[in-house]
């Protein structure tokens, strides 16, 4: 049984594959947590909650909480002597401010798959009810954690911070963490420091997910290498302010606490209604890093993305011609990618109103009849006779003053009175917490659907929030509009969706700034960065595919240059950089030559045949690109049949030879033919003597690809 309860110890276990995940109600009735670790077969094997120190309490430290100072709740109001980082602090009607929260009932709903466990906690006194939802994904060993915060009475209260979950981790004074840190152009680097006392707040203040920091953590002991040791990890399904807190104090006590951002956030909980926060989901392994994320890989894929099945391979025309777009010159750039194997051709910004630089133009979504004279539609005939499918960039969140919409509804931006309205990159954002502005993007987007046969839409979003007012509201429901305005944009996404099952969305933020489990709900792919120069990519790649799986990680094949001066790799290069995601081809295919165009040619069919183990597969990060010069990625189908390996040789010096590389995953007995290689080997073999790997010179690059000829 999954979910197992022992009435006499008031106790919950949830059991999956390789973990087990406990919590029972202590004798003054609060909700306790009480182990998450390796499997335990017993409920009995459960330690018990209390507090190791609480029997030292009154002799030596009686000012420490009466339940002793390691209380590990299991969603910790803001009450009594709680000094740790709360999930709930709350203002009652009375201006009380002081939250107790003791246990009620429990429900277990869900189907075999995914078993659900549901416990109501309560305030004693104000009619304050919680709903602790656990969701166990149990092939996985991985738990999504979401809270339902009621206001069972009439009287309004004012919700200040609401998180998802607390994570406890057993006590212990050595642990590591791994979170994921960037900007602009480098995102999603990996970041791998002690856990010292104190806090250490990972976050965004931003209005998106960000680019500085992604919300995940991954905490270990301290000795966990890519394939093996302990890791918990957990990452928070939010596109909007969000917090992933690490409180660690002498005691020992090491707890992740996660959700929406605390920080000018306040919410206006009237009589009867309900607030329900993101999901944080939390996972346990004793396969390292690289299982941690093959977990949350299988996890987007099956139970987040809302679509199944592998992504096209895309052209985009943004690098090749920025805003100076017209009708004719992409239809030449959709010939040169139809000829390429293309399947879906993107034009990106500059199609509609007078957008010919990032001056102006957003908000005003009708096509420019000087660009366009005849609209949008005989482009995509033209895309859709070479046989491809039609995409378009939007940005609708966002309105430059220099705008007909501007003009019109200056008051549906952020902004304070009296206050100036900062621009940046030349716009302001539509204040998506009102109805009526969620109302009008549905139908501008709506409209462009319905009028022209599209697929793909790629919603950007280019820059951060500022003076977030929303003065139209009542006082008490200003702060809502980080949440609402996250809200508002899954329900337009969700909505559309609905009414044009076949088209599928990108999110984009200036790269990789919205990329997190909650936006991956919505849209079926990410933008993963800028930055397309292929070595920056193997960096930024890497720490994006910690978390998100291959399938969502679009990369584009660059032009030289672009990004990083005077580095110029080889077209393969730049081509099996691309491969290792959602392949996409960024580059001015205008002035490439024609050897250039059937080298480019024979990859896009290479990366064809391989990208149902690249897009589905499970992912090993052989060598890292932090860590050597060579980095190794290697792919394996979920069968075990197939596996493909990018090699690549980074700047080296000394004439030092590619080291050989080790695959992993592969079935032990089975025999595997290497590509080119006529003798086949066993996978124990390959993976215990490794393959040599040919590769001489600074951006060389290779892909092995092997196939199973024997079963085991
Ligand atoms: C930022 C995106 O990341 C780019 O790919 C491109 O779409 C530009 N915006 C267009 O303005």
């Amino acid at each position: 049984m999954p979910i197992v309860f022992n009435a006499e110890r008031r106790a919950w276990a949830l059991q999956s594959g390789g973990m087990t995940y406990g919590l029972a109600v202590d004798q003054a009735g609060r909700l306790r947590h009480s182990y998450f670790g390796s499997l335990l077969p017993r409920l009995e094997d459960l330690p018990r909650t209390s507090d190791p120190y609480l029997p030292l309490r009154d002799r030596f430290f009686p000012w420490e909480p009466p339940e002793g100072p390691t209380e590990r709740y299991e969603y910790p109001p803001w009450g009594g002597m709680y000094y740790h980082e709360p999930c709930l602090k709350a203002t009652f009607e009375d201006g009380v401010r002081d939250v107790r929260l003791i246990y009620e009932t429990y429900s277990t709903k869900g189907d075999e798959r995914i078993p659900e466990l549901v416990v109501t906690v309560r305030d004693p006194h104000y009619p304050l009810r919680v709903h602790l939802h656990y969701r166990l994904f149990e092939e996985l060993d991985l738990l999504e954690r979401y809270a339902v915060i009621e206001n069972a009475g009439r009287a309004p209260i004012t919700l200040e911070q609401v998180l998802s979950a607390v994570w406890h981790l057993p006590s212990k004074h050595d642990y590591r963490l791994t979170h994921l840190a960037g900007r602009f152009a480098a995102e999603t680097q990996v970041c791998r420091e002690p856990v010292s006392v104190g806090k250490k707040v990972l976050e965004s203040r931003r209005g998106n997910t960000s680019h500085h920091a992604n919300p995940f953590f991954a905490v270990d002991p301290g000795n966990a290498t890519e394939e093996g040791g302990t890791v918990w990890f957990g990452a928070l399904a939010w596109s909007g302010n969000w917090k992933i807190v690490l409180e660690h104090d002498v005691w020992g006590v090491l707890q992740v606490s996660g959700g929406v951002n605390d920080f000018d956030f306040a919410w206006h909980l009237a009589g009867g209604e309900s607030f329900e926060t993101p999901t944080f989901v939390g996972g346990y392994t004793q396969e390292g890093f690289g299982g941690a994320s093959r977990s949350l890989h299988r996890y987007a894929r099956d139970h987040v993305l809302p679509r199944e099945g592998s992504r096209p391979v895309l052209y985009n025309s943004w690098e090749a011609t920025y805003f100076d777009i017209n009708e004719e010159v992409q239809g030449e750039l959709a010939e040169k990618a139809a000829s390429l194997g293309v399947e879906l051709f993107v034009v990106d910004d500059g199609w509609f109103g007078e957008r010919n630089d990032d001056q102006r133009g957003l908000g005003d979504w009708w096509v420019n009849r000087e660009k366009f004279p005849r609209g949008l539609g005989p482009l995509i005939e033209r895309v859709h006779s070479l046989g491809m499918s039609f995409g378009l960039w939007v940005e609708p969140e966002m309105v430059n003053p220099d705008s007909d919409l501007y003009r019109e509804h200056s008051d549906w931006v952020y902004h304070f009175p009296n206050r100036p309205r900062t621009e940046s990159r030349n716009q302001l954002v539509l204040n998506l917490a009102m109805q009526e502005v969620q109302e009008h993007l549905f139908t501008v987007l709506d409209g462009l659907l319905v009028e022209n046969d599209i697929s793909f839409i790629k919603w950007d979003m280019n820059r951060p929030f500022s003076e977030p007012g929303w003065p139209q509201a009542p006082k008490e429901r200003q702060r809502e509009l980080w949440v609402r305005h996250v809200r508002g944009i899954y329900d337009i996404l969700s909505r559309l969706r609905k009414k044009h099952p076949e088209v599928a969305f990108e999110s984009c933020s200036s790269g990789g700034g919205r990329v997190d489990l909650g936006i991956l709900r919505y849209t079926d792919q990410a933008w993963t960065s800028d930055n397309t120069d292929p070595f920056d990519r193997l960096r930024i790649q890497e720490g994006f595919s910690f978390v998100y799986p291959a399938r969502t990680m679009m990369c584009w094949v660059a032009d030289p240059g672009l990004w990083a001066k005077n580095r110029t790799a080889p077209l393969s290069y730049r081509f099996h950089s691309a491969m290792m995601g959602a392949l996409g081809i960024g580059s001015d295919l205008l002035r490439w030559s024609a050897e250039e165009m059937q080298e480019a040619g024979r990859l896009v069919e290479q990366y064809k045949q391989i990208r149902d183990v690249v897009q589905e597969g499970d992912q090993y990060r052989l060598l890292s690109p932090r860590e050597g010069e060579t980095t190794a990625i290697q792919y394996v189908s979920r069968d075990r049949s197939r596996s493909v390996i990018f090699v690549f040789r980074n700047p080296h010096q000394f004439l030092d030879p590619a080291p050989s590389v080790y695959p992993k995953g592969l079935g032990e007995r089975s025999l595997y033919r290497i590509t080119g290689v006529d003798e086949p080997r066993s996978g124990g073999a390959l993976m215990g003597h490794g393959i040599e790997i040919p590769l001489e010179g600074d951006l060389t690059s290779t892909i092995i690809e092997l196939s199973e000829t024997q079963r085991e």
